[in-house]
């Protein structure tokens, strides 16, 4: 078992560092550290969030020259994600990036191809399958108790809104729009739950004064299995946080016997619609209801998917749901959706890989 630290280089101290920070500091006894993060006047609340005595340098370069740094946490924008991963895999380190791994399966190649030359690995923060509740479902799923699968519903609603020249709002620095960005979360957790997607057909809708590419976009696929799905993304409702809305994401399944499903603020469901399961505890009056499911974790995607990536790096057994060379699969749905829009037909993947264009 190892003794020392590991240290760890933050790569961008922007947003989603609120939800990394607390999976570090819970591992402070094994675990160090340091961030790159070159707008000094995010360094005040970056010391907040990570502890006072923090090290925060401007330049994440200095921290892929540094033989004390063995790993690197990407959270910078996605047009960066292949090139810093580049860097850090010559330079030796371990890489963890946020989602989505990268623009395109062109450049997700890349960044596996070099990860796996230098001898490091490469893990992608999709924090969803790390997340106790997505598990539950997962767990219903698996169980069979659904039956056949036939079809899969999973949406995502928020408002993004983010001022001129912030990244975000740029089709070549985000990779495309929401469906790339954001609906990868579903497409992620879909191909988690239901296997692979076989082909794909969408549309989607610009909004110029929001951002470059799309903010609302629609997905329907037909799995390997047989099963359909149907995922949206929808960066231009306050359905999720104002009172009395709707919700944040949606997951659900319907199979042959069964249904189940998650809803952000109210958790996992199944309902055996003849009654009779062996693993839930199933109220049986009438037709039935949903039964609720309770996960037994209390942590949250991105503080379980921190923790086992810094077991990995220690060296210990580690349940790593992530990795580059299945998360390329991911970013390759999101593609051919684009695929399938630019051309007006179905997508069928394996899609083609070709370097990004602007
Ligand atoms: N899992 C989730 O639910 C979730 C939610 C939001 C964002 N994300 C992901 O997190 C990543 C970062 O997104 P964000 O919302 O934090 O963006 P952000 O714009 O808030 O933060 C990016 C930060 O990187 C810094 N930066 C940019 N270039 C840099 C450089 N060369 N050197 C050092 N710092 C640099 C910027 O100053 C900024 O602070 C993206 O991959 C995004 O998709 C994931």
């Amino acid at each position: 078992m190892r003794t020392s630290k590991i240290k760890v280089g933050i790569l961008g101290g922007g947003g989603i560092l609120h939800a990394h920070a607390p999976g570090f500091t819970r591992l402070r006894d094994v675990c160090e550290v340091v961030v790159a993060e070159r707008d000094v006047s995010r360094h005040g609340l970056i010391r907040e969030l990570l502890g006072n005595e923090t090290e925060i340098v401007t330049d994440y370069k200095e921290l892929l020259n540094r033989a004390d740094i063995e790993a690197v946490d990407i959270l910078l924008p996605h047009d960066l994600h292949l090139p810093v991963t580049l860097e850090a895999a010559e330079a030796g380190k371990q890489v963890l990036t946020e989602k989505v791994m990268a623009r395109n399966v062109y450049e997700c190649d890349r960044m596996i191809e070099a990860c796996r030359k230098a001898g490091v690995t490469l893990t992608v923060c999709h924090d969803r399958r790390y997340d106790g509740d997505w598990q539950v479902l997962k767990h219903i799923v698996e169980s069979g108790e659904l039956g056949e699968i036939l079809f899969w519903k999973l949406e995502h609603n928020q408002n993004v809104v983010v001022p001129e020249g912030h990244w975000i709002r740029s089709y070549d620095k985000i990779g495309g729009g929401a469906i790339m960005s954001c609906l990868t979360h579903q497409i992620d957790s879909l191909r988690w739950y239901g296997g692979e997607v076989e082909n794909v057909t969408s549309m989607s809708k610009v909004v110029p004064e929001r951002m470059e590419g799309e903010v609302i976009g629609g997905l329907l696929a037909r799995m390997k299995s047989g099963a359909l799905a149907l995922l949206s993304i929808n960066w231009h409702t306050q359905s999720h946080d104002a009172p009395n809305g709707l919700w944040y994401e949606f997951n659900h399944v319907t199979g042959t016997k069964g249904e189940a499903y998650f809803m952000s603020g109210k958790g996992t469901y199944v309902k055996i619609h003849n009654g009779e399961s062996q693993l839930f505890e199933y109220n049986q009056r009438g037709e039935g209801s949903f039964v609720k499911i309770e996960s037994a974790s209390q942590l949250t995607g991105h503080q379980r998917c921190i923790e086992e990536w810094v077991k990995s790096l220690r060296g210990e057994e580690a349940s790593i749901l992530t990795d580059g060379t299945d998360i390329r699969k991911t970013v390759e749905v999101a593609e051919a959706a684009y695929l399938s829009e630019r051309t007006g037909c179905v997508a069928k993947i394996p899609i083609e890989p070709t370097p990004w264009q602007q």
